[in-house]
């Protein structure tokens, strides 16, 4: 379990971190907090220690226990300084540790993440620039501020950055690992349409979910993800949407070049020549006959430079190995994951169980959340 210290200094931007506590809680991570005298102008130092796992401020320093400035954070992988105000990003680069919160600070040579929040003109001050400037060289990671109507009712850049984001930077830093910075990692997922007419398509189940617990881990752990997507997602890294599988398709040429390609999307196996504008039923009395015609395989034919894996889902238990295993020599894959469905693994569900298969070896995964396959998939992966 990694552990967060998420330091808050003066700002009305203070209740944002209740909110951040909570997420990176769920998520598993610790969460130490420390209060600058200014922060506990605006809260009370309670209301933290109902919703962390440990609180410092100069009114509970001690040292018969490890809440001091050296002890606290000695634990910590990661140190968040959000909301970071002008006064403490100021103090903070020089080393003026007359407070119990600079000190702490200063303590630690755990990495670091500062979110400003401020007044424009007090952000955009040369003492606030740079201040940020000497951080950033010292190898501190900025979560630049936003631009929009500030508490002081002023409209400009300084309020802090969406938690969303904090908390994505945050995650990605505690968990990225050296092997995937720098990898271009593409990923498709959800099902495509095809279309019949300008109104209607022939489409397929997919939830994309899983597609979308892979890019999620493949970001988190530092990889360089672009997500080729038929459903729309709200992600800290590109997503590209496409429609029918010549779409896909083209799309796909654009990335010749990267490291890896993880083929999750559920590509229609037949197309049709879609009719302009929208078909009558009254001219098809008789029922519409649709002439489906076999559909270019993607994964088999797209020039791709890296690492190629297929996803094979199967009803038959029998029969599904011996089709991936086909599928991966005919496509000439790396690797194929196979998904065989089952009550808990069907369509649209938050379970999966994947075998991972190369070339000489089959190993099989538990029933497992999409979001651990995810990380799981990564590892394997790695190893190709
Ligand atoms: N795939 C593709 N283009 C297609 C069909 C499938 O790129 N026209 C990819 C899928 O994205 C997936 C893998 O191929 O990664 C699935 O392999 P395949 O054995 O063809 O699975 P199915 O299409 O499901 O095969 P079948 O219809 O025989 O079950």
């Amino acid at each position: 379990m990694k552990t967060i210290l998420l330091a808050i200094s003066g700002s009305i931007a203070f209740y944002k971190a209740y909110e951040l506590i909570s997420m990176f809680r769920k998520e598993d991570f610790k969460v130490k907090v420390l209060l600058s005298n200014g922060a506990l102008k605006f809260a009370s130092r309670l209301s933290f220690e109902a919703l962390s796992d440990a609180v410092l401020c100069e009114e509970n320093e001690t040292w018969t226990s490890e809440n001091n400035h050296i002890d606290f954070s000695k634990d910590c992988d990661l140190i968040l300084f959000a909301p970071a105000s002008v006064n403490s990003i100021n103090k903070l680069a020089l080393g003026i540790a007359d407070t119990l919160f600079i000190q702490t600070l200063i303590a630690t040579k755990a990495p670091l993440i500062i979110a400003p929040a401020a007044n424009t003109r007090m952000y955009l001050h040369f003492s606030t620039q740079n201040s940020l400037e000497l951080l950033r060289k010292n190898k501190a990671l900025i979560i630049e501020p936003i631009s929009k109507t500030l508490a002081c009712k002023e409209e400009g850049i300084g309020a802090l950055a969406s938690i969303e984001t904090i908390f994505h930077i945050t995650k990605r830093e505690l968990l990225k690992k050296s092997f995937w910075q720098g990898k271009k990692v593409i990923i498709t997922g959800g099902g495509t349409k095809e279309k019949i007419d300008d109104v209607r398509f022939v489409g397929n189940f997919s939830s994309g979910k899983m597609a979308k617990a892979l890019s999620d881990a493949f970001y988190f752990l530092g990889a360089d993800v672009v997500f080729l997507s038929s459903l729309s997602f709200d992600t800290p890294y590109e997503c590209k949407e496409f429609c029918s599988s010549a779409e896909l398709k083209n799309l796909l040429q654009e990335y010749e070049e990267a490291d890896f390609l993880l083929m999750a999307a559920a590509v229609a196996d037949f197309s049709l020549e879609a009719q302009k504008g929208k078909l009558k039923k009254k001219d098809y009395p008789e029922g519409l006959k649709l002439e489906l015609k076999p559909n270019e395989d993607l994964l088999a034919n797209v020039s791709f430079k890296g690492k190629k894996i297929g996803f094979k889902m199967e009803f038959d238990k029998e029969r599904a190995l011996y089709n991936a295993k086909t599928a991966l020599e005919e496509k000439k894959l790396d690797m194929i994951c196979l998904n065989v469905l089952g009550e808990q693994n069907n369509f649209n569900s938050e379970l999966n169980q994947l075998s991972f298969i190369t070339k000489d070896k089959c190993v099989t995964s538990e029933l497992l959340s999409k979001k651990e396959l995810g990380f799981i998939v990564a590892e394997f992966c790695e190893l190709l």
